[in-house]
C-alpha cells in the first residue's frame, strides 16, 4: 500500500557480537568450521511435514553429536502428548499481573518441554498483540498492551530457558487477524501495512524484550507487512530484528509458510519448518537439497549459510542442551506406543514412538495459582462474594460442566464444549485432567442444583435466598479450524456469548435476585445486556483455566483467596467503540490490504481518546517519585561500538559434500535431504536476478541498537515509583499497581494520553497490613519513536513527564510529576 514500504536492508548481520553470548559462538564456531556442507544444511531444514515425532524436526549432525532438534509447540504446554500439564494460556498469565507467577509458569513449561526430549517450545507467542477484538489467537498472548505482553513474554522466556529447553518468541510480527494469514490459489496472505513509530511503540515492543531476556529462536508471521512476506522481508528481519534488536539466536518460518529459497536466505531467515515448501505433498523445499544448489552455484553467498548454522549451533551451546538433553520420547503422530517413524512417508518404519513419560511434577500447584490469580472481579454488589459455604446455589450453563464427549474428545480443543480452558488451535495442549467447576462446587457443598444446559429451564424454583450461578464463555482459534461457524477469529459470534449466554444471564436474573455471572472468555465479550441488571450482583472474569478451571475458580468464589486478577485488554459497552479499522477483513480474490490507520490507538488508549469509558477496585499511599539516572539529554548516549563477529573460509564448498553417491543412507520418501544426485554438475549462477537493493557492503549499524533489545542505555531505570499499599480491607489478598506514563506534548507528536509502563503485585496482605512496591522506569518507558532521527525520544530532564499509579488505567489515583511532587 502506498506510505507503507519495506525498504531492502542486506546483507544479514552475522550473530555473534554480544557477550552474552561469546562463548556459544565459539563453541558453535568451532564446529562449524569443520562441518560439510550437507550437515550445515541438515540444520538449517526441516526434515518434513509428519516426518518425526514431533510438529518439526532439523536433520541432525551426528559426528559432532547435534541430534534432530526437535521444534514442538506451544505456549501452554507440550501439545498432542499425555501426561503434560495444560497451564493456562498467556491471556490469564496476563490477567494475574503477576511476574513471579509468569516467571514459574515458564519454568514448569521448560520442565515439561525438557522431561519430553523437546528442544524448542514454539513459544510464547507476544504477536497477535490483540489489536483486533475478534481476532482469533489473542488469548495466546499476554493482553492488548505493548508492556503486559513485553513482561509475560519475556518472564515465560526466562523461565523456559532457565530448564535448558529453548522459547521460540513468535509470531514476528503484525499477525493480527486469522483469516486469510496464508496464500490461497486465489488469494495472497494479507499485508499488514504499519507505520514505523506504530511499528515501534506497539507491536515491536514486547518482540524487543524478548529479545533482551536472551530468546533463542524466533518464528516468522505467515503474514506481510508492508507487503513483503515476513519469512523473507529483509527490512524485518535484517534491518530491525537482526541489527537493531542485536537478536543472536535464529529465525524460523512459521509452518508452510516460506515462500522462497535465496531470497528468504538473503533477507535474514535462518531454518525452514517444517522444511517443505508451501505445498507438502512431494519433496520439495524451498531449502535441503534446494539450498545446497544454492550454494553451490553461488547464488547464496558461503556466509550466510554459515551464520545460519552459526546462529542454530550457538543457541543449542547457550541453553546446555549439548550435555544430557533428552531425545524425544513422545510422538504428535498417534497416541499409541507404537506408530510409524514417518508417517508422512507412508511406507515408514514402525517402532516404540510413545513412552508416556510423566513430566508433570507438581506442576498443577503452579497451574492452580495462575489460574487463579488470573481471576478478575468486575462487580461485587452487596459484598455477595464470597460465598458461604451454605449458601443454597443454582448453577446454569454447559460451562459450568465438562465436554460430554470425553476430555480431549475434540483434536486441538477445536470444539466448545463445556467448561472453556484454553481456545483452539496449535496453541493448546491435551489435558491431562479437568476438574470442572461442577465438580469443584460439588466437592465443597451438599446444598447446590446443576442445570448444566444452555437454556434456562423453565421449571426451576426459586428461593429468595437462593444464589444464581450462571456460566457464559466465549471462544476463537487458530484458522485451520472451524467452530460453530467462527474460522479462527470470531466472525460470526462477533464479541457476544456463546451458545445463548446473555438469555441465560437474563432469564436467571429474572427469576433470581442474586446472580453471579463468571465468564471464560478468550478476549473482549459483551456484557451491556445484563451487567446492569439489579440482580445480576456480581460478574467473574476467570480468562481461561487449563487443567485447574474448578479448583481455581472455587478457591476465590469461597473467600479461600481474594480475587487479584485485572483486566489485560478492554471491555467496550459495543463494538461500535472500536475504531472501524479494528475490524476482520475479508476478501475473495488477491490481497487484504490491512492498514493499521489507528496507529497507537488500540485498546484502552483508543477508548481513553474516544473519551469512552469502559464499565468497571486496595489503594496506593504515600507515593514517592526519584530520579535514578539524569535524563538530560533527549536521545540515550551513543551505542556501544559492535565487535567483530567469527569468520570463516568463505570458498564454496566441493560438490562432492552433498552428492548422494557420498552417503549409504536408505533413503526415505519424502524426507528432505541436503543431497543431490549430480551436483558437480552446478555451473555458478551469475545471472541470479538479487533482490533489489541487494548488497554485500555491511550495513551502517542503526543508532538504535548496540545490545540484545537494543541501545543498552535505552533499559537503564531513569525514574522509579514507590507507592505503600495498605489493605484496608476486611479480607486478605494481594494488590497490584499498575503504572503509567503521560508524556508531555513539548516532544511535539500525538502521543496516547496514558501509557502502561510498568506493574508489581504485592504479597498476601492480611487486612492492615501494607507493603511498599518499587515500580521502576527505563529511558525506553518515557520515550516515543522518533522516525526521522531513527531512535528513542525522552523529553530533557523528563521535564512534563507525569506518572500515574492505580489499580487500572480507569482508577490511577496517585500522579507524580518529574521535578515535581506525588
Ligand atoms: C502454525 C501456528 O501459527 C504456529 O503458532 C505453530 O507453532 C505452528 N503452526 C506449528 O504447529
Amino acid at each position: 500500500a502506498e506510505g507503507y514500504e519495506s525498504p531492502p536492508y542486506y546483507p544479514t548481520p552475522p550473530g555473534g557480537w554480544v557477550p552474552d553470548w561469546t562463548e556459544a559462538y565459539s563453541k558453535a564456531h568451532r564446529i562449524v568450521s569443520n562441518m560439510t556442507l550437507a550437515e550445515k544444511v541438515n540444520l538449517t531444514t526441516g526434515t518434513g511435514f509428519f516426518m518425526g515425532p514431533c510438529v518439526g524436526q532439523t536433520g541432525s549432525v551426528s559426528r559432532f553429536g547435534i541430534p534432530n532438534l526437535c521444534l514442538q509447540d506451544g505456549p501452554l504446554g507440550v501439545r498432542s502428548t499425555d501426561h503434560n500439564t495444560a497451564f493456562p494460556p498467556g491471556i490469564s498469565v496476563g490477567a494475574t499481573f503477576n511476574k513471579d507467577l509468569m516467571y514459574e509458569r515458564g519454568v514448569g513449561l521448560g520442565e515439561e518441554a525438557r522431561g519430553k526430549g523437546v528442544n524448542v517450545l514454539l513459544g510464547p507467542s507476544v504477536g497477535a498483540l490483540g489489536r483486533k477484538p475478534r481476532g482469533g489467537r489473542n488469548w495466546e498472548g499476554f493482553g492488548s498492551d505493548p508492556t503486559l505482553q513485553a513482561i509475560g513474554g519475556a518472564q515465560t522466556i526466562k523461565g523456559i530457558q532457565s530448564t535448558g529447553a529453548m522459547a521460540a518468541l513468535k509470531h514476528y510480527i503484525g499477525n493480527e487477524q486469522e483469516q486469510n494469514r496464508m496464500s490461497s490459489i486465489v488469494t495472497k496472505g494479507y499485508s499488514s501495512n504499519i507505520d514505523d513509530r506504530t511499528l515501534h511503540e506497539l507491536y515491536l515492543w514486547p518482540f524487543a524484550e524478548g529479545v533482551r531476556a536472551g530468546v533463542g529462536s524466533l518464528m516468522t508471521a505467515y503474514n506481510d507487512v508492508n507487503s513483503s512476506a515476513c519469512s523473507q522481508n529483509s527490512k524485518m528481519l535484517n534491518g530491525i530484528l537482526k541489527d537493531e534488536l542485536g537478536f543472536q539466536g535464529f529465525v524460523m518460518t512459521d509452518w508452510l509458510g516460506h515462500y522462497s529459497g535465496v531470497a528468504s536466505a538473503l533477507a535474514g531467515l535462518d531454518m525452514s519448518m517444517p522444511g517443505d515448501g508451501a505445498i507438502p505433498l512431494f519433496e520439495t523445499s524451498y531449502w535441503g537439497s534446494a539450498l545446497s544448489r544454492s550454494v553451490l552455484n553461488g547464488s547464496v553467498p558461503v556466509d550466510r549459510l554459515n551464520d545460519m548454522v552459526t546462529r542454530i549451533v550457538a543457541a543449542w551451546y547457550k541453553l546446555g542442551q549439548d550435555k544430557d538433553y533428552p531425545l524425544p520420547n513422545f510422538s504428535s503422530n498417534t497416541k499409541n506406543e507404537k506408530g510409524l517413524i514417518y508417517p508422512g512417508a507412508v511406507i515408514s518404519p514402525i517402532g516404540v514412538v510413545n513412552q508416556f513419560v510423566d513430566v508433570t511434577a507438581d506442576h498443577n500447584i503452579t497451574a492452580r495459582a495462575v489460574a487463579r490469580e488470573a481471576i478478575t472481579l468486575l462487580k461485587n454488589d452487596m459484598d455477595i462474594l464470597p460465598l458461604r459455604r451454605n449458601d443454597s446455589l443454582k448453577v446454569f450453563g454447559t460451562d459450568a460442566g465438562g465436554n460430554p464427549k470425553g476430555l480431549n474428545s475434540c483434536g486441538n480443543a477445536g470444539c466448545n464444549k463445556g467448561v472453556l480452558t484454553m481456545g483452539w488451535g496449535s496453541g493448546t495442549a491435551n489435558l491431562p485432567y479437568l476438574v470442572t467447576p461442577q465438580e469443584a462446587i460439588a466437592n465443597i457443598t451438599d446444598n447446590v442444583e446443576f442445570y448444566i444446559q444452555d437454556k434456562f429451564p423453565k421449571s426451576v424454583t426459586s428461593n429468595a435466598d437462593d444464589i444464581a450461578l450462571v456460566f457464559i464463555n466465549a471462544d476463537s482459534g487458530e484458522n485451520f479450524i472451524t467452530v460453530e461457524g467462527n474460522p479462527g477469529d470470531r466472525t460470526k459470534a462477533g464479541l457476544n456469548a456463546w451458545h445463548n449466554g446473555d438469555d441465560l444471564v437474563k432469564s436467571a436474573a429474572e427469576k433470581f435476585s442474586n446472580v453471579v455471572v463468571i465468564i471464560h472468555t478468550v478476549g473482549p465479550i459483551l456484557m451491556e445486556k445484563w451487567i446492569e441488571l439489579k440482580s445480576v450482583k456480581a460478574v467473574v472474569v476467570a480468562h481461561l483455566p487449563g487443567q485447574e478451571a474448578g479448583t481455581s475458580l472455587t478457591d476465590v468464589l469461597f473467600g479461600d483467596y481474594s480475587p487479584s486478577g485485572h483486566m489485560p485488554y478492554t471491555i467496550p459497552r459495543s463494538e461500535d467503540d472500536y475504531p472501524e479499522s479494528v475490524g476482520l477483513d475479508s476478501q475473495l480474490f488477491g490481497q487484504i490490504q490491512d492498514t493499521f490507520t489507528e496507529g497507537l490507538y488500540i485498546d484502552y488508549r483508543h477508548f481513553l481518546k474516544a473519551n469512552i469509558t469502559p464499565p468497571l477496585s486496595i489503594r496506593p499511599r504515600s507515593p514517592s517519585l526519584s530520579a535514578e539516572h539524569p535524563l538530560d539529554t533527549a536521545y540515550p548516549r551513543a551505542r556501544p561500538t559492535k565487535p567483530p563477529t567469527p569468520t570463516y573460509n568463505t570458498t564454496i564448498p566441493a560438490a562432492e559434500e552433498v552428492a548422494w553417491s557420498s552417503t549409504k543412507l536408505h533413503r526415505i520418501w519424502r524426507y528432505l535431504y541436503p543431497y543431490l544426485l549430480k551436483p558437480q554438475w552446478i555451473k555458478s549462477a551469475k545471472a541470479y536476478p538479487y533482490p533489489d537493493g541487494y548488497s554485500t557492503e555491511p550495513h551502517a549499524v542503526p543508532r538504535a541498537g548496540g545490545g540484545e533489545g537494543g541501545n543498552p542505555a535505552l533499559f537503564e531505570t531513569v525514574f522509579s515509583v514507590k507507592v505503600q499499599v495498605k489493605n484496608t480491607g476486611k479480607r486478605t489478598g494481594k494488590a497490584v499497581a499498575q503504572l503509567y506514563v503521560e508524556l508531555p506534548d513539548s516532544l511535539g507528536l500525538d502521543t496516547p494520553a496514558l501509557q502502561l509502563r510498568q506493574f508489581e503485585k504485592t504479597k498476601e496482605l492480611a487486612p492492615g497490613q501494607n507493603e511498599t512496591l518499587t515500580l521502576e522506569i527505563t529511558r525506553k518507558d518515557v520515550s516515543v519513536w522518533d522516525v526521522v532521527v531513527q531512535d528513542w525520544k525522552a523529553p530533557v530532564n523528563g521535564e512534563g513527564i507525569k506518572f500515574w499509579v492505580g489499580n487500572s488505567v480507569a482508577d490511577l489515583p496517585v500522579v507524580c510529576v518529574v521535578g515535581g511532587e506525588c
